[in-house]
């Protein structure tokens, strides 16, 4: 390996930079020269492709977003749009492709290993909805972001004895919902991968209000529209309900130490993966070890959410 190219794609998360960062600088250690990508596949179509130093990454760790830019490319999707992009990184002598994103973004880096290319993948997503990986990047400050609003949120809920419905991210996977709805003390923490009855909520959400006179509940939005819930519980316990959809708040911001210091080993481990003969991998965290997984495995199967910790949250808001 000589030359390695890196992009974000789709959703950008917190974090995305740090990783970015850590390719680049890992490789550099080792004398790799490494070219940064814009706006993901649009721009391995469109051949925005720049070199990347070491320079070139100064004063990213701690910026949200992505300063390479994401998109999502309907021509990558097309078999000329994939034989394009692959043209391009040929041209330039690029011989490993480093994709930071999530599910379809690696399943895009997955084609273009098929194809020949050298890829290895970096599991960035809010949603961390990744097999094999115990985090992805962006996750934990996502939650801390969701925490930090069901606090403030939960003060005006004691102060008027309301009920609050926030509504998180998680179009397929109630991780985010979950996690900050256990880490904020959610009376109610509704999910797309477990079934609820709505009557079922209004009762739980009456004992609450008279046992503590006020209720939080965290919904995913795969999991239902927050304002029609909120509505529903309103008309059927007349208690005084408001809510609130977070929405792209969740995606922003600065990464907490965790995703940073996490992006940084992926990107470290991305590269190593390539200088070791790796191909068509996603690195992921499992405990204290980077470790790389076939892109068969991680994208084959689906991450369940812990049925444990869902009771556990519950038994804990009572
Ligand atoms: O995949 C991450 C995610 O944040 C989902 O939870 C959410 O549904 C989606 O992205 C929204 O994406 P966008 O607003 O970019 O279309």
């Amino acid at each position: 390996i000589n030359k390695i190219a890196v992009l974000t794609s789709g959703g950008d998360c917190p974090g995305m930079n740090a990783a970015i960062r850590g390719v680049v600088r890992a490789a550099q250690a080792k004398n790799i020269e490494v070219f940064g990508v814009h706006n993901g596949y649009v721009g391995l179509i469109g051949k925005q492709i720049v070199p990347l130093d070491s320079r070139a990454v100064s004063d990213t760790i701690h910026r949200g977003g992505t300063f390479l830019g994401t998109a999502r490319s309907e021509e990558f999707r097309t078999s000329a749009g994939q034989q394009k992009a692959l043209a391009n990184l040929q041209e330039l002598g690029i011989d490993g492709l480093v994709v930071i994103g999530g599910d379809g973004s690696l399943s895009g880096a997955r084609i273009l290993g098929e194809m020949g290319m050298k890829v290895a993948g970096i599991p960035g997503t809010i949603d961390n909805d990744l097999w094999g990986t115990e985090y992805t990047v962006g996750a934990d400050t996502a939650v801390n972001t969701v925490v930090d609003a069901i606090d403030k949120i939960r003060d005006t809920a004691s102060a008027h004895g309301r009920v609050m419905v926030v509504e998180v991210m998680g179009r397929e996977s109630g991780w985010i919902a979950l996690t900050a709805g256990f880490a904020g003390g959610a009376e109610l923490i509704l999910i797309p991968e477990i079934a609820y009855d709505l009557n079922r909520v209004c009762e739980r959400v009456k004992e609450a209000v008279a046992n503590k006179h006020h209720c939080i509940i965290v919904i995913a939005e795969g999991a239902g529209n927050g304002m029609a819930i909120g509505d529903h519980i309103h008309r059927k316990t007349g208690l005084e309900t408001r809510v609130s959809v977070l929405g792209h708040i969740q995606r922003g911001g600065s990464p907490t130490v965790f995703d940073r210091v996490l992006a940084s080993r992926l990107g470290a481990g991305a590269v190593k993966a390539l200088l070791d003969g790796k191909t068509n991998v996603m690195l992921g965290c499992q405990g204290a070890n980077i470790v790389a997984i076939d892109f068969a495995d991680a994208l084959g199967q689906k991450k369940v959410i812990d049925a444990e910790e869902f009771n556990l949250a519950s038994i804990m808001s009572i």
